[in-house]
């Protein structure tokens, strides 16, 4: 059943794209949608969710909050998700080459090193939501506290704030382009992107070099003389890479 809060919709690169006024979070609505290939975008999240756990703040009109629905597993789906944000956003913002936008392992979207999208991908029943969370709007000052030296909007960093509905079928069209690539070709992308084999990053108390990324996303770091397979989490990188 479609919530109430719905007020448009859209085809959008294969996609059926529903518009809602708000959501508790459009991630529980793509798993229990049972359909392949809906999208669900809110205005505003009552319970937005991050990884780990973590509260995701979703204020009326600050973002894209949106999540696909798709009948399969999850394998690949969040690496294309960060891969198209990347795209959807410099071509919305028209940015050349050398601009300023950067993936950060597992998934996220930085500008100008903070961060400015995050992706949370759940799977349940043989549904996988893929969950985007885009920050347009915000001034530093609308973020919680202790947001406010790491997470940062488009409206700051480029001076602009791109339309909800450019950016999202921008992203829409990458994401499908991708969707039909063998896997092992999106894995190498975001690999490449991510840039992080070699370098010095500190998980929790872990810190070590990075000598490889593994195929289902997990890091294989060394830690003194130890080798410490990590999995998605949050990593500082320490040897100025970003
Ligand atoms: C992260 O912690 O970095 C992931 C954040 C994902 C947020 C998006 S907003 C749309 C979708 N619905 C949710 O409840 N979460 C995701």
């Amino acid at each position: 059943m479609l919530p109430e809060t719905r007020y448009k919709e859209e085809e959008s690169a294969g996609f059926q794209v529903h518009w809602l006024r708000e959501a508790a979070s459009t991630n529980s609505l793509a798993l229990e949608c049972g359909e392949d290939a809906c999208v669900f975008v809110a205005d505003m999240q009552t319970r937005g969710r991050g990884r780990r756990g973590a509260v995701w703040h979703s204020a009326p009109g600050a973002g894209l909050w949106m999540s696909i629905a798709l009948r399969r597993p999850p394998q690949d789906l969040g690496f294309i998700a960060a891969l198209a944000t990347r795209d959807a956003v410099a071509q919305s913002l028209r940015l050349g080459a050398g601009h300023a936008l950067a993936l950060k392992w597992p998934n996220d979207l930085l500008a100008a090193d903070r961060k400015v999208c995050g992706v949370l991908v759940e799977h349940r029943a043989g549904m996988t939501a893929v969950g985007i969370g885009l920050n347009l709007a915000q001034k530093t000052a609308d973020f919680p506290e202790e947001l406010r030296e790491t997470a940062v909007s488009l409206a700051t960093v480029f001076g602009v704030t791109p339309a909800r509905d450019t950016v999202l079928h921008a992203l829409l069209g990458a994401y499908r382009a991708r969707l039909s690539l063998d896997g092992a070709a999106v894995f190498e992308e975001w690999r490449a992107a991510l840039n992080i084999v070699g370098r010095t990053v500190a998980r929790g108390a872990l810190t070590g070099v990075v000598e490889a990324v593994e195929r289902d996303g997990a890091l294989r770091m060394r830690v003194g003389k130890e080798c410490v397979r990590v999995d998605a989490g949050t990593v500082e990188i320490q040897e100025g890479c970003r």
